[in-house]
């Protein structure tokens, strides 16, 4: 399998801090800055500091990169566990310090039933089930392996905050053919590595309330800051 996000993280690692490209399926191409999986707090936004503070207990961190977010609680006395679906982002990652890390698909989690107090889907991570039914199925099985006083805490770009023509006339094609505005397939290129597609579901805080009426979790918190939102989820 591919691993084109692991191998951006791999070579920043040891120096070489080239951009990838995140291509979408309209033939939008866009040039990321890897740096940004290695910020530190001070350099987060306020939206993402104000949500981490509702972090408590036991932490899974789905899908963290290089990392950044769960160094931070590990660092501050959390019981922190990561998953990644990329094998390089878990080399990072335990080459950064990371005790708890693991390779393992958010759609195959295996962790008991009742065990954490706090699950993190930082930068889109909630929509990595691509669609809407698919997070909802990814909602159940997060409901399970949480305690009672179990929180998600999520930060999403809101989809609709633009007014750059490619990305309307994308919401505006996707919505013909009966998707949510913010659903897009993409995949990352990075030096001839060449990711899988996938979709990424991204949705306002509106949407985000619409979809959790079928869910038994709810919104505890909502943060925006410039077209981006932190959320807390908490059971219902
Ligand atoms: C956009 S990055 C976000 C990284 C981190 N949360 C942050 O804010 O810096 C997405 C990460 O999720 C991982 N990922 C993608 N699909 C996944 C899946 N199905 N299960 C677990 N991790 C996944 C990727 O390998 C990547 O490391």
């Amino acid at each position: 399998m591919p691993d084109a996000s692991g191998k951006t993280l791999v070579e920043y690692l040891s120096g070489n801090k080239s951009p990838y490209i995140i291509r979408r399926d309209d033939g939008l191409i866009e040039e990321q800055d890897t740096g940004e999986y290695f910020t530190e707090y001070d350099q987060w936004e306020n939206c993402e500091k104000e949500i981490l503070k509702y972090a408590r207990g036991r932490v899974l961190d789905i899908g963290d990169g290089a990392g950044r977010h769960a160094l931070y609680l590990q660092n501050k006395g959390f019981e922190v566990h990561v998953i990644d679906i990329s094998p390089l982002a878990v080399e990072v990652m335990k080459r950064r310090g990371i005790k708890n890390v693991y390779l393992m698909d958010l759609m195959k989690l295996e962790f008991p039933e009742n065990y954490f107090d706090s699950i993190l889907m930082m930068f889109n991570n909630f929509g990595l089930a691509g669609t809407i039914e698919g997070t909802k199925k990814i909602l159940k099985v997060l409901y399970k392996i949480s305690t009672d006083k179990g929180r998600i805490i999520t930060t999403i770009i809101d989809p609709y905050k633009t007014d750059n023509p490619q990305h309307l006339a994308y919401h505006k094609r996707n919505i013909k053919e009966g998707r949510p505005a913010g659903q897009v397939k993409i995949r990352i290129e990075y030096k001839g590595e060449i990711g899988e597609w996938f979709d990424l579901l991204m949705i306002s805080p509106e949407e985000l309330e619409s979809l959790l009426k079928d869910t038994d979790w709810s919104i505890l918190k909502i943060v925006k800051e410039n077209g981006y939102y932190g959320a807390v989820l908490e059971k219902v």
